[in-house]
């Protein structure tokens, strides 16, 4: 199959950070597919050799592993091109679409890696170009809006250019091995199924933590916060995955349907549910790993005095027969003790206990990162004797080791998906739309609040009133058990 991947922004951030490692990845696994060219498309001149030799110096800062030798980064160049384009000029479409034509590639995938305010005018563009036929795709990357007005916009202008299984919009996070394999273990185990609704299960938790800051990105995220950049995507996908019935078929819009019912049914917010249910919270200075940090209003570019969120705990339910009355606890936030995202399913503890001494539930941890793989957490008897304590102890599934040497990165995934039309880990505009809608009343509300996110310290697990929240559930969080 011959593709083209046109890669609009080529000279930015994401491209040579993700992409262009990820497409190294598959060159070098042989998952690429033959014949096919990578054109980077930016507004200076460079030639086709001033480009590659551009990429090749940005892989220095690629883990060491990861880094192609000079004969194998030659080999992959091969495939690079470049081509300056003013994305407003039609003649430089048309252009791209000469380029694009002379070959006849059998896919086609233009990915939009810029800023987001430009979709409207290129899909726009594209679409007048013709460059928009059947066996062309589109790809684009968050955020994708900032509320459900400018989402639903920026639908309509991708929908006038091009059909809905065209447009393939990213969550990075479902091409983590680990989001897969939850689908694995939900729908292609039946062990779990009986125990995975209200009868069993006490709460979900679901916690996405970051160590960093906002780094140099301060401007940009002072426009969007942690309900914005982390919750209403990945944390949200998440749960629809956890939630979700299962699909009648593994088909792509078999799998969205079934999540989209769960976006539905998420217990809409009042002013009043988000005063008790969501903490939101801002990073005061504090120490990490042994290194003081700054706070968030230190940082660089954000303004002062700024009310931004950089961490955000919710309580949620999914209102439908299984899931009815269970909480969805959900947090995430920058500055706390350490990269962990992972999934915490609690299950109730034994209707009569039996054993003297505290009595532990049952959990399943489904652990995203740093490593990926699951902890089934039961309780044992050390020895037989009469009157003892249970011991808990844990199976532990860790997909690093068992596969080791087939593990596929996210955007390597994803941009193999793209290439290959598969659209399962993709979000339809319907569950992005649905996810803006059920956000929204908590960003209004903030708007007008005039108290503010809570401080946390740097390196703690935030603000001590999301415990208090999980509290009223009769849970803690993960840490503090
Ligand atoms: C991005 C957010 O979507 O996800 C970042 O914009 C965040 O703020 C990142 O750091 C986290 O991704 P990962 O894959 O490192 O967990």
């Amino acid at each position: 199959m011959a593709f083209d991947l046109v890669l609009f922004g080529g000279t930015g951030d994401l491209t040579w950070r993700k992409l262009m490692p990820a497409l190294f990845q598959a060159f070098r696994h042989g998952k690429l597919p033959a014949g096919g060219r990578i054109l980077a498309v930016a507004r200076d001149e460079r030639s086709d050799d001033d480009y590659r030799a551009y990429i090749r110096d940005k892989f220095s800062g690629v883990e060491e592993a990861k880094q192609p030798s000079d004969e194998e980064y030659a080999r992959f160049a091969s495939l690079l091109h470049y081509r300056r384009m003013d994305l407003a000029q039609p003649e430089h479409y048309q252009g791209l679409k000469g380029w694009i034509d002379e070959r006849g590639a059998d896919t086609v995938v233009l990915f939009l890696a810029t800023s987001p305010h430009l979709f409207p005018v290129i899909c726009d563009q594209l679409g007048q170009a013709g460059l928009n036929a059947p066996h062309m795709r589109v790809v684009l990357e968050k955020p994708l809006g900032h509320d459900l007005a400018s989402a639903q916009e920026i639908n309509r202008v991708v929908r006038a250019a091009f059909r809905e299984e065209q447009a393939l919009r990213i969550d990075h996070y479902l091409g983590k091995p680990a989001v897969q394999n939850l689908m694995a273990l939900r729908f292609g185990n039946a062990l779990f199924e009986p125990l995975w609704r209200r009868e069993s299960i006490a709460n979900i938790q679901i916690t996405l933590a970051e160590s960093i800051g906002v780094g140099t990105r301060g401007d940009f995220y002072d426009r969007t916060g942690a309900l914005r950049d982390m919750i209403q995507n990945h944390a949200l996908q998440l749960l629809t995955i956890l939630a979700m019935e299962p699909p009648s078929s593994n088909d792509a819009d078999a799998i969205r349907d079934e999540k989209l019912k769960v976006l539905r049914s998420l217990k809409p917010f009042t002013r009043e549910s988000i005063a008790r249910d969501v903490v939101r919270g801002q990073y005061k200075a504090g120490t990490i790993d042994g290194r003081a940090v700054p706070g968030y209003l230190d940082e660089v570019k954000v303004p002062a005095g700024s009310r931004c969120e950089t961490y955000v705990a919710l309580r949620t339910e999914v209102q439908n027969w299984r899931w009815a009355g269970v909480p969805f606890l959900l947090r995430t936030g920058k500055r706390l003790p350490g990269r962990d995202a992972q999934i915490v399913v609690n299950f109730r503890p034994v209707p009569h206990p039996i054993f003297s001494g505290a009595t532990r539930a049952n959990k399943l941890v489904i652990k995203l990162q740093p490593e990926d793989g699951l902890e089934l957490h039961l309780l044992a008897a050390k020895g037989a004797m009469a009157g003892e304590v249970l011991t808990p102890v844990f199976l532990d599934l860790d997909f690093e080791k068992t596969f080791a040497s087939e593990r596929v990165g996210g955007y390597e995934r994803l941009l193999l998906d793209a290439l290959a039309g598969r659209l399962n880990l993709f979000v339809r505009s319907d569950e992005q739309e649905q996810a803006w809608r059920w956000v929204e009343p908590i960003l209004d509300a903030w708007a007008e609040d005039t108290v503010g996110p809570r401080p946390y310290v740097a390196g703690s697990w935030g603000p001590p009133a999301a415990s208090a929240l999980v509290a009223r559930d009769g849970c803690v969080w993960a840490e503090e058990e």
